[in-house]
């Protein structure tokens, strides 16, 4: 049975809760295939954003689809009340290719929940309460991890939240080195490269200072690698740029191709202090979300795409910087920020009437781009054909 667009939209309207309203672009998607997403009328969107940066090897890569039946055929599910071979694939998978100093994985479902277990380990681990979090930083909504999100006016609306336990920096304020107290704190967790916030890096020395700060005192050091894993950034991890290791990795979004997948990644000091019983959830490392990661990494490895990133990204970089309009550009790899003198939410609608995909966030001027690794050259050249005479021209300020 195939639904009108139309009526499908109002459809959800009216039997989901109204969390998404108002935000939701005006699309119907049918389906997908390689950097294209295609409406109910097959029309082609080119797909700069993936769903969030999570289509990571692009849309219903063939290679995935394969695994996926494969494994759909053989076992969808059973919990880890049992051992399940495709999870402890992907758990080395994960292990190996992580920091040369990660352990040991734990599965859940999503981001957030994964930053609720690497909050949960590091309290529990280090006997302590306080965690330093970044003004702007994300972490999810759940209610830990809201707690530790750096925009004020999404925990304000829930102020039984645990953000009496949290204390605030900014992203490279090194004033955070000198805290009277660093006995009482737990964590600290960061997005190394801030995404909503606006794709916003520090310097990597501070990543350097924080590192040593953090084993100085004892502090479990958390990368929130929910966007810049899965080798968004042109590496594994985005550590990797400045040669930092944190304590914990947590990971989702891209890491299962689209698959919902939430990993947590803990070098050997944190995952001795883990004991049985300690977290535990349905859903984690399930033998569908366990093939779709084997499978990701595989097309990654195979088709070299952190290399591809890394040298597409740098061109990229230059002729988007070069172009009138354009204020600056900001990232890593294919997690860029592309901060504009027109309007984003203008230019993202322009962009869409043009059939190309893009994202905003909480800067009022900039884009994100967060493609599919595997965007070719050539979707490349389509876009920037299309942004060189949006992002030009005043009328979209
Ligand atoms: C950096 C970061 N951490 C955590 C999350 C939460 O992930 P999820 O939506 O899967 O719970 C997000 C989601 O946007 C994110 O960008």
């Amino acid at each position: 049975m195939t639904t009108h667009p139309e009526i499908s939209q109002q459809l959800e309207d009216v039997y989901t809760l109204p969390v998404y309203r108002n935000v939701r672009l005006p699309l119907t998607l049918a389906r997908g295939a390689g950097s294209y997403v295609y409406d109910e009328r097959d029309n082609a969107y080119l797909d700069l954003y993936g769903g969030h940066a999570v289509c990571s090897i692009g849309h219903s890569h063939p290679r995935w689809v394969e695994a996926m039946k494969e494994q759909v055929e053989r076992l969808t599910f059973y919990s880890n009340a049992v051992y399940c071979p495709v999870r402890a694939e992907a758990a080395e998978t994960l292990v190996t290719h992580s920091y040369p100093s990660m352990e040991a994985v734990y599965f859940c479902g999503s981001g957030a929940e994964a930053n609720e277990t690497a909050l949960k380990i590091a309290r529990k681990g280090t006997r302590r309460s306080l965690v330093v979090a970044m003004n702007g930083g994300f972490h999810g909504r759940t209610l830990g991890a809201l707690s530790v999100t750096g925009f004020p006016k999404m925990r304000e609306r829930f102020p039984e939240n645990l953000d009496v336990w949290t204390r605030f920096f900014d992203l490279g304020d090194d004033s955070l080195f000198g805290i009277p107290d660093p006995e009482r704190v737990a964590a600290v967790i960061l997005e190394p490269i801030q995404s909503v916030a606006g794709v916003f890096l520090a310097e990597p020395d501070y990543y350097r200072q924080l590192r040593e700060f953090c084993s100085r005192h004892g502090i479990v050091l958390i990368f929130d690698e929910v966007q810049t894993g899965t080798g968004r950034t042109g590496h594994w991890y985005a550590g990797h740029h400045w040669g930092v290791e944190p304590d914990i990795v947590t990971t989702a979004k891209g890491v299962g191709g689209g698959v919902p997948a939430g990993v947590v990644i803990a070098n050997q000091a944190v995952a001795e202090t883990v004991e049985p019983g300690d977290q535990a959830t349905t859903f984690g490392g399930n033998p569908i979300a366990a093939a779709a990661i084997r499978a990701t990494y595989g097309v990654i490895e195979e088709y070299g795409l952190l290399d591809q990133v890394r040298a597409r990204s740098a061109d990229l970089v230059s002729r988007l910087s070069a172009l009138e309009g354009v204020r600056e550009v900001r990232g890593l790899g294919y997690l860029l920020g592309v901060e504009c003198e027109a309007s984003a939410p203008n230019l993202q609608k322009r962009l869409f009437d043009e059939r190309i995909l893009v994202g905003e966030c909480s800067h009022p001027h900039t884009i994100r781009l967060l493609p599919p690794l595997t965007v070719t050259s050539d979707e490349w050249e389509q876009f920037l054909d299309v942004f060189e005479k949006l992002v030009a021209d005043p009328a979209n300020a």
